[in-house]
């Protein structure tokens, strides 16, 4: 066994759990926690560690600040490029819109991704891992659509699951074909869906689809097109989410929610009834602050409605060459706080727990017995100190599974 000595927990376990504390932060000073393999076995203050285990490795962690491993649970970390100009465009007046439409955009990416090598990708997107393990993340989804063919779809989902293989990091990977219509389909969308649902059951079959995706907006699918998307995933046992509501109201929300989606993402333009068919179907919303920020969005998504509905609320930090080029967990904290006012515990809790459910996983998130031993180290006294500073690097070590893998 695995015991971290010396040291304060932040627990964020639920009220039924021993883990609990009164608060929800569950801090426990002097703390201690002991790993059987990749799970944690016991969570509490040193004084009360349980006798008669035989220890095989001690660290004492100088009193820094101990919490579950963050989750990122939307990211499109596979790509090859970047949209540099485009930001200068924007800056000058273009709307993402406009850029799309004028056949940059995803569009640009995708040229570039289908250029590139499987070594290529793989170089380009592990840097990326890196940096969000730096910034605490233990658990990391990853995204296709960049691709839009059968071949370059595989090549990014195999560069995801590689990615996990040379981190160790959890990489979940969702298939995004209905991401964006290739030229090669201009003019002829409902043909690409077709053909978008026809490489699915080959990309499951080699384990490369965790969940399905798509893009539902006015640049994106419509909704009778991400319908039939959900049918094709839901025929082959895949669970869906939804890039909903981030430019326009598209019904989105509550069309993945009669899918019983896992989450639906973005959402700045959700209305009241897709919180309510998202509430009845368990969907997590997850936010998306980073391309909030740099879309230099206005449109609030509607946290206090969401949270009257008890819709559970993660964040991500929705890392892409377009719309959020950031690869800091801890800086959506912040923005989740400043611009769309959560809590610094509700930041926490959607970049943890939440996040965990958006991804269909629920054995972590939090310091319980049982849970894994995916954990990181913070150079700080408490929690909220990360949601509040921002441009900084608190992040110790993280511990994946029981390892230490990143100091
Ligand atoms: O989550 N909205 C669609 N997809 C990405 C952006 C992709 C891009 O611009 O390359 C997003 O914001
Ligand atoms: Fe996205």
């Amino acid at each position: 066994m695995k015991l971290w000595r010396n040291t304060t927990l932040a627990t964020l376990a639920p009220p039924s759990t021993p883990e609990a504390g009164a608060d929800g932060w569950g801090l426990i000073q002097r703390g201690a926690l002991l790993a059987d393999g990749d799970r944690i076995h016991w969570a509490g203050a040193e004084s009360d560690l349980p006798a008669g285990l035989s220890v095989d490795e001690e660290t004492d962690l100088g009193g820094a600040l101990l919490t579950p491993g963050l989750v990122d649970a939307h990211t499109h970390l596979v790509y090859a490029g970047d949209r540099a100009h485009e930001f200068e465009l924007r800056l000058s007046g273009a709307s993402y819109e406009d850029i799309a439409r004028a056949g940059g955009g995803i569009r640009s990416t995708v040229a570039a991704t289908r250029a590139a090598s499987a070594g290529q990708l793989l170089a380009g997107a592990l840097p990326r891992a890196r940096a969000l393990q730096a910034g605490g993340v233990t658990t990391l989804e990853i995204k296709s659509g960049y691709g839009l063919d059968f071949a370059t779809e595989a090549r990014c989902l195999r560069a995801a699951r590689e990615v996990g293989r040379n981190t160790g990091l959890t990489v979940r990977t969702t298939y995004l074909g209905a991401h964006a219509l290739p030229p090669e389909f201009e003019g002829r969308p409902d043909d690409y869906i077709d053909a978008v649902t026809g490489w699915m059951p080959a990309l499951q079959a080699e384990g490369l689809v965790d969940a399905v995706d798509a893009f539902c907006e006015r640049i994106g699918f419509t909704p009778a097109q991400t319908r039939r998307v959900f049918e094709a995933a839901r025929a082959l046992g895949l669970p869906v989410k939804l890039h909903a509501e981030q430019l326009s109201d598209q019904g989105g929300a509550a069309l993945a929610a009669e899918f019983g989606a896992l989450s639906c993402d973005h959402l700045e333009w959700l209305t009241d009834t897709g919180i309510a068919a998202m509430r009845q179907a368990g969907t997590v919303a997850v936010l998306l602050p980073g391309a909030y920020y740099f879309l230099r969005e206005t449109k609030l998504p509607p946290v206090d409605a969401l949270r009257a509905a008890g819709v559970p609320i993660a964040i991500a930090s929705d890392h892409n060459p377009g719309s959020s080029p950031g690869l800091s967990m801890p800086l959506m904290l912040n923005m989740a706080c400043t611009f769309f006012r959560l809590t610094p515990l509700e930041a926490w809790q959607g970049a943890t727990v939440h996040a965990a459910r958006a991804l269909g996983l629920s054995d972590r998130g939090t310091l319980q017995a049982g849970h894994r031993a995916d954990l990181a180290v913070w150079a700080l006294e408490h929690p909220r100190q990360l949601a509040y500073g921002f441009g900084h690097d608190p992040c110790r070590a993280t511990i994946v599974g029981g390892h230490r893998t990143l100091s």
